[in-house]
């Protein structure tokens, strides 16, 4: 993720934030809460590939970061009983790279690409072969004499993910049987999520409490497993270590996360919004300038948020608060027509 993704809303995650997750990732499908077409597609997906006793088609994740793409790809590999090799389009930088990777591979073997997206383009190509006849032309030699070698490689099953679907070339999109759409979850499902993630931590979570963190968590369970974390900080340091709706609450507003996920950021261009320009229409860099940030942390960071919770829409002539905006930050409309 990029460095403008950090604060504790952010849907990316650092090292040692992954690293955190590792615990908490459901190893099986039916540990893998939400997202229940995709569940149901892929269980059938992995069932019939299990029945024929093949390797089951190429399987594209595509959603936004903490949805559980790298989750699915490990459960994919885990469901099969099948060796996992995992890695990313940003470490593939020469054909040389994916090719090495690609000529080591057993039999059945599940290859996670992360970040597909952002392979070298020369590797694609080599890819897309690879994909579709379990071959790799491997070049020997240099300029005018080098030539192309053919060579078979094991038969395997190629997961990749994306936070960026709309950037994969279509003959590469295409070379997959099976892509699943992960989407935002719903504020239940979250609530199973941080119930487990509480039960695998050893802490006491109450149902009101939980609710309470799932609904503040963007649909995303990486953010829900996150403000679990530091809910249960305060309660350990503040309190006795029970998680409460009162303890929940406390800190999430010493986190400055409010009712409907949003923070600091995101509450200043809302203000901004409503206050300096009346609730619009704005355009996004004026906005930017005016709480002080960089128009790109807006438009990456706040932005897209506050449009999928129905408190900014996009027009034309700029950005402007929907009535919901006004009610959420407690700020009175002016008089006349909205725009
Ligand atoms: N359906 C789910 N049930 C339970 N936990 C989940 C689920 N989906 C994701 N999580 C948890 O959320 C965290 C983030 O998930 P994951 O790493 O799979 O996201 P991702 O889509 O790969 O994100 P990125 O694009 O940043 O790589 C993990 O700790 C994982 O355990
Ligand atoms: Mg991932």
């Amino acid at each position: 993720m990029d460095d403008h993704e950090r604060g504790i809303v952010s849907p990316g995650a650092d090292l040692e934030e992954r690293d955190l997750e590792g615990a908490l990732r459901p190893r099986l499908l039916a540990d893998f809460v939400g997202q229940d077409r995709v569940r149901e597609q892929l269980s059938l997906v992995l069932n019939g590939a299990r029945n024929r006793g093949r390797a089951p088609d190429h399987i594209l994740m595509s959603g936004g970061p903490g949805l559980g793409k790298t989750t699915l790809a490990m459960i994919v590999a885990a469901e099969l009983g099948a060796p996992l090799r995992i890695t990313s389009g940003p470490a593939i930088e020469r054909s040389g790279d994916l090719a090495a990777v690609l000529s080591t591979l057993q039999e059945g073997e599940v290859l996670f690409l992360d970040e597909i997206h952002r392979m070298a383009r020369p590797a694609e190509e080599m890819l897309y072969v690879a994909m579709e006849d379990f071959r790799v032309d491997v070049m020997v030699g240099k300029g005018p004499g080098a030539t192309a070698i053919p060579l078979d490689i094991a038969p395997f099953t190629l997961v990749g993910a994306t936070t960026r679907a709309g950037l994969l070339p279509a003959p590469l999109r295409d070379r997959f049987g099976f892509t699943a759409h992960m989407d935002f979850y719903a504020a239940a499902d979250l609530e199973l999520i941080v119930r487990r993630s509480a039960r695998l931590l050893g802490v006491e979570l109450e149902d009101d409490a939980a609710a309470e963190v799932a609904r503040r968590s963007r649909g995303t369970p990486r953010i829900a497993n996150r403000l679990l974390r530091r809910v249960r900080d305060y309660a350990e340091v503040r309190g006795d270590g029970r998680l409460d709706l009162r303890v929940a609450r406390a800190a999430l507003a010493l986190y400055e996360v409010d009712e409907r996920g949003l923070d600091r950021l995101d509450r200043a261009v809302l203000d901004a919004l409503l206050r300096r320009f009346r609730g619009g229409p704005v355009g996004l860099s004026t906005l930017a300038v005016s709480v002080g940030e960089e128009p790109e942390t807006v438009e990456v960071v706040a932005e897209p948020f506050l449009v999928r919770a129905g408190l900014i829409a996009r027009t034309p002539r700029g950005r402007v608060a929907t009535p919901e905006a006004w009610e959420h930050m407690g700020v009175e409309p002016p008089p006349g027509p909205t725009p």
